[in-house]
């Protein structure tokens, strides 16, 4: 089962709440909200209080990607936000597996991120600890960047490593209809896409969704 997460980075930021409800409406699986700090990455966008602002727009999972670091002051006020799960980057800081425990306390699905230039390796001794690995395809802080083909050789180096844990492996930038099935192929069950989805306004969203869900889908 590939699951579709729109990423609202690529939204209208004036119409949040309603362009939330359409692209749930459009078919979407998850919600992915990119929260960047400015710090960790060359941009900033939303804090928990969006979050929170957005949550009664739709019951799909709202799954948060923190590029923020120091991270772990964040990650409960993102819960009580309605997170439903939280990813945060292992580069983000010294005790990677800390944070992830504090985030499994909070009662929210737990998601580790990986960098481009970082090893698959550096998540193997806490895949016991995530329900979900991001896999950045891009240099995160944009949307609207160009697919880092090398990801589709990670992709398949993690999978192996996770083996059969059910962890999700969901790889993040630069995903069209024209590299789904390679990521699909190489074991990503979770494909994260913005300009994908958003580009062409919201009487295109479904059809961008349908063919990312075919394209994903197709040997
Ligand atoms: C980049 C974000 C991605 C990005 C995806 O830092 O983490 O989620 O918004 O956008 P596209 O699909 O346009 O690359
Ligand atoms: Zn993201």
């Amino acid at each position: 089962m590939i699951s579709i997460a729109p990423s609202i980075l690529s939204a209208d930021f004036a119409r949040l709440g309603e362009e939330v409800r359409a692209v749930d409406e459009a078919g979407a699986d998850w919600i992915h909200v990119d929260v960047m700090d400015g710090h960790f990455v060359p941009n900033i966008t939303i804090g928990s209080a969006v979050v929170k602002a957005i949550r009664s727009y739709t019951t799909k999972p709202l799954d948060v990607h923190l590029m923020v670091a120091p991270v772990d002051a964040f990650l409960e006020p993102f819960a009580d936000a309605g997170a439903d799960s939280i990813t945060v980057h292992a580069e983000a800081g010294p005790h990677l597996s800390r944070t992830l425990q504090r985030t499994r306390e909070l009662g929210v699905r737990v998601g580790v991120a990986i960098n481009p230039a970082t090893p698959v390796t550096v998540v193997e001794h806490v895949l016991d600890d995530a329900d979900l690995v991001l896999v950045m395809s891009v240099n995160p802080g944009f949307g609207g960047q160009r697919f880092i083909a090398a990801t589709v050789e990670k992709v398949a180096r993690l999978r192996a490593l996770i083996g059969d844990r059910a962890v999700d492996v969901q790889v993040d930038g630069g995903i069209i209809v024209g590299n789904a099935a390679a990521v699909v192929s190489a074991g990503a069950n979770v494909l994260v896409a913005g300009s994908a989805v958003f580009t062409g306004g919201p009487e295109r969203y479904a059809a961008n969704i349908a063919d990312l869900r075919e394209a994903a889908s197709a040997e």
